[in-house]
């Protein structure tokens, strides 16, 4: 059985341990073992998009759900995050700093029950290569809405660094949601 306030509660207690994120690795990796158990606890999303399941200045844990055929541009995080896949198929493509941009650098895809470690410095963009919705659970060690440190983005198309606008990466999912239900 998964329960949220259970599952935040033992995201806190790892926080105290040596190598947090890899603490809470297991703890990511046991909820999207029983995605039934999940969707029992969090219900089915209706739209894609973020939805804050908890959110302080030391953990925050989302539920992204990704429209089908959703990317989304290269950015950083400036803390360690954990990532799992509840269902569907997450693409990453991982990227490195040049003297004036950024470089594809390597790629790791998810699938179902897969999770992954980000590091602090990670710059990473996001495929939903399928055509159907993906959801995956991420857990931020920091407050993912209030970094301590100005996060960045990259134009998709340019590759230039610009800073991280949430606003926009909310328009992103609702017009990759509209585009998905043929609106
Ligand atoms: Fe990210």
């Amino acid at each position: 059985m998964f329960e949220i306030e259970r599952f935040v509660e033992d995201c806190r207690a790892a926080l105290a341990e040596a190598h947090a994120e890899k603490a809470v690795r297991e703890l990511v990796a046991r909820a999207v073992s029983d995605p039934a158990a999940l969707v029992h606890a969090l219900g089915e999303p209706q739209h894609a998009g973020i939805v804050v399941l908890h959110r302080g200045p030391d953990l925050t844990v989302l539920d992204f759900t990704w429209a089908a055929w959703m990317c989304l541009k290269p950015h950083n995080h400036l803390m360690w995050s954990v990532v799992g896949l509840v269902c569907g198929r997450e693409d990453n493509v991982f990227w490195r700093r040049t003297e004036a941009s950024i470089e594809a650098a390597g790629a790791r895809s998810l699938g179902a029950g897969d999770v992954t470690v980000l590091g602090r410095d990670i710059i990473h963009s996001v495929v939903n290569p399928i055509g159907k919705r993906t959801r995956a659970i991420h857990v931020y060690g920091g407050d993912f809405f209030a970094p301590p440190h100005p996060r960045s983005e990259w134009d998709p198309e340019t590759l230039v660094e610009r800073p991280w606008d949430m606003d926009d990466t909310r328009r992103l999912f609702r017009e990759a949601d509209a585009r998905a239900a043929g609106v």
